[in-house]
């Protein structure tokens, strides 16, 4: 499989889009190729075709009722219908309160084959600290592609 990293994303109000943002410069920087698909603006028959040959899906979405946002998680479901090569996954996600997006990606990816890199969950926009975990989060990934 390529080096390539597959960012699927949402966001209401820019907190997850700055998270996939941050991590997607982090990536380019070190030569990965990262195609980003904000999934609001997006054909999901052009998300399923990039599945296919991205070993890493990054995804990005918000809490909206203890859960992902529904957008995010029909990403997910996607990855699981379609059995996708898919090794690794991250998910970078934001909340108000007391989140749940992580728990519900979680479940959406038990009994898959699928390896959790690494979360980063922030309350609200994010911070210093927040961004610092996002470049770990890519040292990883780039361990991973080789
Ligand atoms: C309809 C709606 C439902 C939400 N539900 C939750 C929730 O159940 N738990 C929580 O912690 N935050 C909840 N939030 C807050 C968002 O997760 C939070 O504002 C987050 O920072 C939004 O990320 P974004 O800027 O990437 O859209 C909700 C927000 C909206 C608009």
């Amino acid at each position: 499989m390529e080096r390539k990293v597959l960012v699927a994303y949402v966001t209401m109000w820019g907190s997850t889009g700055k998270l996939v943002n941050a991590l997607k410069e982090a990536l380019v920087k070190k030569g990965v190729i990262v195609n980003m698909f904000d999934l609001t603006a997006s054909d999901i028959g052009d998300v399923a075709k990039e599945l296919v040959d991205s070993p890493v899906l990054v995804v990005g979405a918000p809490t909206v009722l203890s859960g992902m946002h529904p957008v995010g998680a029909y990403a997910a479901l996607l990855v699981k219908t379609l059995r996708a090569p898919t090794k690794h996954a991250v998910m970078l996600t934001s909340h108000g309160w007391s989140g749940g997006a992580v728990r519900q990606l979680q479940s959406f990816l038990e009994g898959t084959k699928i390896e959790v890199l690494g979360v980063v969950d922030v309350k609200g926009p994010p911070k210093e600290a927040e961004y610092a975990k996002v470049l770990e989060l890519a040292e990883k990934i780039v361990e991973k592609l080789g």
